[in-house]
């Protein structure tokens, strides 16, 4: 469970379905977002008191992407290894035979031909578990209704979307530990901002990306090369297509002012005005 609203949807009908048979587990591959790995473990473990298994597995996952740079070769390795740490957990527990996951249909539609969704395409075909989805056949809006029916708190079902392979898919290319601690930090401050200004609840989706090249820049009379930081903030009702979110120019200004400011590595910030098609959502 990975704490998003497809994952917590899931979690909550299986809750009514089976109770206390149901085991989460919380795989941190070191990919997350700042801040969210503890709040999972604050909302399902404490306040909803639900089975919560926490496994760090940063290193593992760190490891095992280190060096890979092609999109979809880092999404298989992500979602293989996921499954081997599901797989792991669930040999320690006794009678565990069903996976539930929280696949949607846009996964499935676009694994097909797009992009492989972490949850559709590393399934390995010799997989011990039986697999569960119930809201496979159900758009993201329509997973809120399900969540809303359900009772879930409002800021839950509403949070923005962040795809399985976490900030693997926004640091770009080959992710290294410094440029991942950067993307963290600057999409922190982005969150923050879009939080204060009431843009949170009004922008589909916004994230950083931070791509694998460096400018050049200055910074006390000195050179000083860095990463740039690329805002993406896009509407979209089923994610199928989306367009830009008209973001002020002067937030744009304080928010390139933070980042560059706040954030070690990153010298540039720039604004992605591509929509859905021809850019997906995600840049890989
Ligand atoms: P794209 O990048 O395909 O993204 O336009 C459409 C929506 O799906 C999210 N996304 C994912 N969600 N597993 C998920 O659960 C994934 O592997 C995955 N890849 C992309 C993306 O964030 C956007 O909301």
């Amino acid at each position: 469970m990975s704490g998003g609203v497809d994952s917590s949807v899931v979690a909550a009908l299986l809750i009514k379905a089976v109770g206390k048979q149901l085991v989460c587990v919380h795989v941190n591959h070191g990919l997350m977002r700042k801040g969210e790995s503890e709040q999972v473990i604050e909302v399902f473990g404490k306040e909803l008191d639900a089975n919560l298994i926490y496994v760090d597995a940063t290193d593992r996952f760190l490891d095992l992407l280190a060096g890979v740079s092609a999109p979809e070769q880092k999404r298989k390795i992500i979602g293989g290894e996921f499954i081997k740490v599901f797989d792991e957990e669930a040999s320690k527990l006794e009678g565990i035979s069903f996976l539930a996951q929280g696949t949607i249909y846009p996964d499935i539609l676009e694994s097909d031909g797009v992009k492989a969704h972490h949850n559709v395409g590393g399934l390995p075909e010799d997989m011990q578990f039986e697999l569960v989805e119930p809201v496979k056949l159900l758009y993201k809006d329509e997973v809120r209704v399900v969540g809303e029916a359900l009772g879930l708190p409002h800021g839950m079902v509403y949070r923005q979307p962040f795809p399985g392979p976490g900030l693997g898919v926004r640091c770009l290319g080959a992710i290294t530990r410094d440029r991942l601690h950067a993307l963290r930090e600057a999409d922190a401050i982005l969150r923050e901002e879009f939080d204060k200004n009431g843009l949170a609840g009004k922008v589909w989706q916004y994230f950083i990306a931070v791509p694998d090249t460096k400018s050049v820049g200055v910074k006390d009379g000195k050179r000083y090369e860095g990463w740039p930081a690329i805002i993406r903030a896009v509407n979209t009702t089923d994610a199928m297509s989306a367009t830009i979110e008209e973001i002020p120019y002067a937030l744009l200004h304080h928010i390139t002012d933070r980042i560059t400011h706040e954030v070690d590595g990153i010298n540039r910030v720039l604004y992605d005005l591509t929509p859905k098609p021809i850019g997906t959502i995600e840049w890989e």
